[in-house]
């Protein structure tokens, strides 16, 4: 069977590096890999307006963002298809169809739309598409007959109901649509970066983000602002590594070979964590490493974001062409689809001669 992956994300800011380690350089290295034979990545407009329906500028302005740090992070659309969500009317048909396959009870019980829900402080006013993005998440999955869906620990839930629904669909209608099953990051600090300011969840309204495209400057100033442990006062302090934001940034990014290059005194993260704790080391000292790490990585990424930068018709080429071609793909499962379900009453010879049969004597 044919390894597929599809992923996305919604287009309402900039990517920040809470989505790079914990999807997009993931994404980045099975893409070259070469072990997949298709790979899908879809910017989730549609999804997105789920909750930004008075404000469609927000979500149109982002799309090019959004492709602008996949292609700078090394999505390379000629090995992985870059597509939009709404170009695609296939998917919002078969989300139709799913639905009467999923209770509104199982839709409240979504950990990851309870706690939007709250977020968004929608009350008792929930917009009937949102809440039931989760159902049009599984068609994103199942139009491309995905087997893997690389993303964050919060995308899990969406990952089970798909599963469901997939179950559910092939045990009423036949075996038609493919099991799918979610692709975690390996390193536990990647599952959820906080925020710089220690918060749990990186976000736009917060301010506690490092985007993928910030400049040098500013990546510097939010490291060295950065939340760490609030008793350590005093270089000689005993530190804790539990719940400072610097140290689980590290956790994240850093390499024995950082070491090497920007703070040779330590092997390893280790060794730097066994100081901290033991007392007699600063905040400024490891955070000016993390910044030497952090721009490390992301200094690639920007200079090729600023190339792409020159010529946005081609990215938007690059989006059109993806989206035909996936298009295709969904109208395909959306055919078979329906055939399971025998909808297709114009393609099925058999049923026009059993109507026939009914009237002949
Ligand atoms: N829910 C994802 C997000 O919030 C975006 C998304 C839409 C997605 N469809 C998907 C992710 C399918 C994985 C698979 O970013």
């Amino acid at each position: 069977m044919s390894k597929i992956i599809l992923t996305g994300d919604r287009p309402t800011g900039k990517l920040h590096i809470g989505h790079y380690v914990g999807s997009l350089k993931r994404r980045v290295e099975l893409q070259n890999s070469g072990e997949f034979d298709k790979i899908y990545i879809m910017i989730a407009d549609a999804q997105a307006l789920t909750d930004n329906a008075d404000n469609p500028e927000k979500v149109r302005d982002n799309i090019i963002e959004v492709a602008l740090d996949y292609m700078s992070a090394g999505l390379d659309p000629s090995k992985s298809t870059l597509l939009i969500q709404s170009t695609i009317p296939e998917l919002t048909e078969l989300t139709f169809y799913y639905a009467n396959l999923v209770t509104t009870a199982r839709l409240e019980r979504n950990p990851t739309i309870k706690s939007e829900l709250q977020m968004r402080g929608f009350g008792s006013s929930i917009p009937v598409g949102f809440y039931t993005y989760p159902i049009s998440q599984a068609a994103d999955i199942t139009a491309f007959k995905a087997t893997t869906v690389p993303t964050g620990e919060d995308q899990m839930p969406m990952v089970e109901q798909t599963q469901e629904i997939v179950q559910r669909f092939n045990f009423i209608y036949g075996e038609t649509l493919v099991m799918p099953h979610i692709l975690l990051p390996t390193n536990s600090a990647c599952l959820r970066l906080p925020g710089t300011d220690g918060k749990a969840k990186m976000s736009k309204s917060l301010g506690n983000c490092i985007y993928l495209s910030d400049e040098p400057d500013d990546i510097k100033k939010k490291v060295m602002s950065m939340f760490t442990d609030p008793d350590h006062l005093k270089i000689e302090d005993p530190g804790k590594i539990e719940g400072n934001t610097v140290f689980t940034y590290l956790d994240a990014f850093c390499t024995d070979e950082h070491f090497g290059r920007y703070l040779p005194d330590y092997n390893n993260l280790d060794e730097l964590k066994d100081h901290y704790k033991r007392g007699g080391l600063g905040d400024v000292k490891v955070k000016k490493f993390l910044n030497n790490v952090i721009q490390e990585e992301l200094e690639p990424i920007r200079n090729r974001r600023h190339e792409l930068e020159k010529d946005i018709p081609y990215i938007y080429d690059v989006l059109k062409k993806g989206s035909e071609a996936a298009r295709e793909v969904a109208a395909q499962t959306l055919s078979e689809v329906k055939a399971s379900m025998k909808i297709n009453y114009f393609d099925d010879p058999e049923l026009i001669k059993a109507g026939q049969a009914k009237y002949n004597n």
